[in-house]
């Protein structure tokens, strides 16, 4: 079985359906991509391993259930989601961000973690005591990253972090993406709008266009002119 299991997962806000009947599956150590235009689903399917959002259907990671766990418990079970729109605590230095990230383990694991977070992103050591609400937006998504390491998660769900970064910046930013799936061996779910960059990181990619499941496929085997035309 793979490690990450949804199947047949429909998703819905009040009675607003916004996930319909979608199934997919993540190996261990597989970096997958959701790609879709605004609206198709994407946050809505981390949000839905996450336990953020009530589904039918059943998501198993691991050979464990997450169907019925609270959000807390799927933390617990080594899932970190880095939401859309980072989700730092501005009013809180850099330092202490992370620390929150690490919530649970002692001390000295702490430190640990923190300075192997540190190693794979120099800029945030360097910054280490500033709030994180007067960092650059690269920067900010690049603690949110690292505070979702701090975790040491068996799942990383990333949802768009190019969201509002210069070309530049989200170059840097999928760099250490790149860098930290290569270092850690991660299973990541990336949802994320720009086709290009999700592409060059992911195994496999999963195209959902209003809330459906369109398309499925090696990274190699889909035509990035393809998948535009299902993100027009
Ligand atoms: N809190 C909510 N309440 C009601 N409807 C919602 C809520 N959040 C999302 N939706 C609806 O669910 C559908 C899927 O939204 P979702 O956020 O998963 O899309 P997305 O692919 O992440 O889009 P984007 O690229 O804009 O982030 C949309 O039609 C959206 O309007
Ligand atoms: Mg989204």
């Amino acid at each position: 079985m793979s490690f990450l299991v949804m199947d047949h997962v429909s998703a819905r806000y009040g009675n607003i359906p916004a996930l319909f009947d979608a199934s997919l599956s993540v190996e261990r150590g597989e970096t997958i991509a959701l790609l879709g235009a605004n609206g198709a689903g994407k946050t809505t399917t981390l949000r839905s391993i996450s336990r953020m959002v009530r589904t039918s259907g059943r998501i198993v990671l691991d050979g464990r259930d997450l169907s019925r766990l609270s959000t807390s418990d799927v933390a617990r079970a080594g899932v970190a989601h880095v939401p859309e729109g980072r989700g730092t605590l501005v009013e809180l230095t850099v330092k202490e961000n992370l620390v929150l990230g690490g919530y649970g383990a002692r001390r000295k694991e702490i430190r640990r973690r923190m300075s192997e977070v540190f190693d794979t992103l120099p800029r945030l050591a360097e910054r280490q005591d500033q709030r994180a609400g007067t960092l650059s937006g690269g920067e900010q998504q690049m603690l949110a990253i690292g505070r979702a390491l701090m975790s040491e998660p068996r799942l990383l769900l990333l949802d768009e972090p190019s969201l509002g970064l210069s070309p530049r910046t989200t170059s840097d930013v999928y760099e250490l993406i790149q860098r930290t799936i290569r270092e850690r061996d991660m299973t990541v779910v990336l949802a994320e709008q720009d086709v290009g960059y999700a592409m060059e990181v992911a195994d496999r990619a999963y195209v959902l266009q209003a809330g459906y499941v369109q398309d499925v496929g090696p990274t190699e085997d889909l035509q990035v002119s393809l998948v535009n035309q299902y993100l027009a």
